[in-house]
């Protein structure tokens, strides 16, 4: 048995003092009833919901991790590496999964985490979470591009992009921020401006920037002021 304000917290995703708020609030259920008593015992088995929602069974976890090219975003494809390849053995049984997909040759920022409902959350369209790629393409960007970014392009299969942001770095390299995650979308842009991408890496999701610690292949839990940034995305 264990007191309901920590076990809240135990998630990692609120504060004891958040969790005593939520609970007062009567915004937490236990054993199908609102419990606003911050004192009382819960058993392990007991299911707590906090706004409907099932609060983790194992604490979650959420890493940033610097993908290195020639792995796979899935957390099992027969025949090649995946990111969970990369973890310590202690990940590996514990539910991670990819909060969305970077391409076998893409590296850079990826969030692996096991808290399925957050990582719903940040991927849902209408959440409109931001990503940064760094990209370098074949070709000379120029300001055309921008403008095309900037008005929203349309691919070469008649889809149409949100506008997106592109900041030029040099000749045949940029910024550019999504503000959604179609399929290869990046090298699917820069194909449609006949400059085709050389080279990719994500350097932003969100409100998480990529560590410029973390070697490629190398991954760290996120800080706390992190996961905050990110619940709050
Ligand atoms: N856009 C792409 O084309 N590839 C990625 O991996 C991410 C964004």
């Amino acid at each position: 048995m264990e007191r309901l304000d920590k076990r809240l917290a135990a998630t990692g995703r609120w504060s004891r003092k958040e969790a005593r708020e939520l609970i007062r609030a009567g915004r937490v259920m236990v054993d199908g009833a609102p419990c606003r008593a911050s004192e009382a015992k819960v058993d392990e088995c007991s299911p707590v919901l906090v706004d409907g929602e099932a609060i983790p069974d194992h604490a979650p976890v959420y890493l940033m991790l610097h993908k290195p090219a020639g792995v796979v975003s899935s957390t099992e494809e027969p025949g090649e590496r995946t990111v969970l390849d990369l973890l310590g053995e202690e990940y590996r049984n514990i539910g991670l999964f990819p909060a969305g997909r970077l391409d076998k040759d893409t590296e850079g920022l990826l969030l692996l985490t096991n808290d399925g409902p957050l990582a719903h959350r940040l991927l849902a369209p209408k959440s409109h979470v931001d990503k940064v790629y760094y990209v370098e393409v074949d070709g000379a960007l120029d300001q055309d591009d921008v403008l095309a970014a900037r008005e929203g392009m349309t691919l070469g299969d008649g889809t149409v992009c949100l506008p997106a942001e592109l900041e030029l770095l040099s000749s045949n390299s940029a910024h550019i921020t999504l503000r959604e995650g179609k399929y290869h979308q990046v090298k699917r842009m820069m194909a449609s401006r006949g400059k085709p991408v050389a080279y990719l890496k994500r350097v932003r999701f969100g409100p998480l920037r990529l560590d410029e610690g973390l070697a490629k292949g190398e991954w760290r839990p996120l800080t706390r002021e992190e996961r905050e940034s990110v619940f709050r995305a």
